[in-house]
């Protein structure tokens, strides 16, 4: 029960990545680096998915050969994670190939089930989102979610028997003393699912006989890999399926898919039913969250309002890049970026909250106590702020990043509260000692909230550890207070550090 197996989706490398991507990518590093805190053994996981028409197409627009486009837009993918601090325990490519091995293995292993047939095709499929539609699911005649008409495909290829799935699946996903019981979050997107299980459920291609790019079948090479079940497969091939059998064991299943609403079919149905063929176990969450917008309006190239997340970054940090992202609106309901809403989130919170605390409280420290982390007595104040923090616990737990940032800044409205009533300032000049004392609150309070800041805020946490004179390993007293928070401490005497705002207001 201890380990925690997390996934993003693997992304598309038709383009280099947008926030939409990272969206989904920060809230996963921040359960990675929470878990890790608690003391489990955490696989955080995300990739680039590159077979397919869309990749294809996309390649040959820029007048490459596949893989080397892939090549080249998967390496940015990793870059750009890195500029967003995210601590990913690997990065699988459907190219690879192992990923390629993994999906022949299993795909044959379907095969020999009997839950693949042959059939002809006829549909209307949307290149962009990779998949067909039904005429009642399209709006207009065109694809629901890119606004683009579906184009008429007609071909003989194999089906999976998803058909037979459907009762079963339901049970999984509704009965939860079902041996493939899984979660679906939130609850309106799993009543969805159900809905929709409980229409009828149409078999599904999974594969093509006109397209070069993709995973051959094992048993027809005339035909490649729908480039869905290639990409789901990635979840098994990261841990080293088929070949490394006690490393799948210690890995799987999944504690947690994450993604947005668009690709939850994929998950809650067609990936659990393909693990069910084959007698594996299905994953244990399934989370969808919402989809954003940028000043109203859905990013995309046309609109020349895509927003990469390096210029995020490089405007308002790692950090705060991080946090704009994770507190604007409710995680698992849909939302909107403003350029302005940003900067007065970022000033009002960022700066004049957090930022603005921990360098008055330094600045005090130097000013009143010599530059030295002062002895001290009360808790009263820490007891408060741990109050105030202890409910990220839950909401970690429940995927409410934007209230966990919230208590976050409660415990720092406090502690600024705090400063102001005592006012060190006036205190200075009638006692010297009670200052310390009132110093020594406020720094032991500063502590407690650096432990809760480290899966947020991994570029600052690091630093108001080192502003506050901490010398030891952070995260292991990260761990050591999570185990038990009543060992909360701070040696005195250590010498406070300075440097450039943490924040700087914009
Ligand atoms: N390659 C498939 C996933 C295969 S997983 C086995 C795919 N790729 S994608 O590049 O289109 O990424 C879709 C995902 O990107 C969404 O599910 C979500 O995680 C993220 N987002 C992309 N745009 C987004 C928004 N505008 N808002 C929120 N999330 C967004 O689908």
């Amino acid at each position: 029960m201890n380990k925690f197996f997390l996934t993003t989706p693997i992304y598309y490398v038709n383009d280099v990545p947008h926030i939409g991507h990272a969206y989904t990518t920060v809230a996963c590093d921040v359960l990675a680096r929470w878990y890790r805190l608690q003391g489990r053994e955490v696989f955080f996981l995300t990739g680039t998915d590159e077979h397919g028409t869309k990749i294809a197409r996309a390649a040959a627009a820029h007048n490459k050969d596949p893989q080397a486009y892939c090549d080249e837009i998967s390496a940015q993918y990793q870059q750009s994670w890195k500029e967003l601090s995210i601590s990913n325990d690997a990065f699988i490519r459907t190219t690879s190939p192992a990923h390629i091995r993994a999906v022949q293995h299993l795909l044959k292993l379907l095969w020999d089930k009997g839950v693949i047939f042959q059939g002809r095709y006829q549909g209307k499929y949307c290149v962009q989102c990779e998949r067909f539609y039904t005429d009642e699911e399209l709006i207009g005649g065109l694809c629901p979610d890119h606004r683009i008409p579906p184009e008429v495909q007609s071909e003989d290829n194999y089906f999976l028997r998803l058909s037979h799935f459907k009762d079963d699946l339901l049970n999984a996903i509704t009965q939860e003393d079902h041996p493939n019981h899984f979660k679906i979050y939130p609850l309106e997107r799993r009543n969805e699912v159900i809905g929709k299980l409980k229409q009828d459920v149409n078999d599904v291609s999974i594969s093509r006989a006109t397209l070069a790019w993709g995973i051959p079948l094992p048993w027809d090479r005339s035909q490649t890999t729908y480039v869905w079940v290639d990409a789901l497969v990635n979840y098994l091939s990261a841990i080293g399926y088929p070949d490394d059998k006690p490393r799948v064991d210690q890995w799987w299943p999944a504690d947690l898919h994450l993604m947005a609403k668009d690709i939850l079919w994929f998950h809650t149905v067609i990936w659990p039913a393909m693990l069910m063929a084959v007698g594996l176990p299905v994953p244990k969450k399934v989370f969808a969250h919402g989809f954003f917008t940028v000043n109203g309006q859905k990013m995309s190239k046309n609109m020349g309002n895509v927003v990469r997340p390096g210029e995020l970054v490089k405007e308002y940090g790692i950090d705060g890049a991080r946090y704009l992202m994770l507190s604007a609106f409710p995680f698992g309901a849909d939302g909107d970026f403003t350029a302005d809403t940003m900067k007065t989130t970022y000033n009002a919170a960022l700066a004049n909250k957090l930022g603005n605390l921990i360098s008055r409280a330094l600045n005090m420290v130097d000013k009143y106590c010599e530059g030295k982390v002062p002895t001290g007595t009360g808790r009263t104040l820490a007891q408060a702020v741990l109050e105030d923090l202890k409910p990220i616990e839950v909401q970690l737990d429940h995927l409410q990043f934007h209230l966990a940032l919230g208590a976050l800044m409660a415990a720092a409205d406090r502690v600024n509260g705090f400063i102001e009533n005592k006012a060190p300032w006036k205190l200075a000049k009638e006692s010297p000692e009670a200052v310390k004392e009132v110093l020594w609150e406020v720094s032991l309070s500063l502590k407690a909230i650096v432990f809760y800041m480290i899966p947020f805020f991994p570029e600052t946490a690091p630093l108001v550890w080192q502003r506050l004179g901490q010398t030891d390993d952070m995260k292991a007293r990260a761990r050591a207070f999570f185990d038990k928070p009543s060992s909360l401490d701070l040696p005195a005497g250590q010498a406070i550090q300075h440097g450039v705002p943490l924040f700087p207001r914009k």
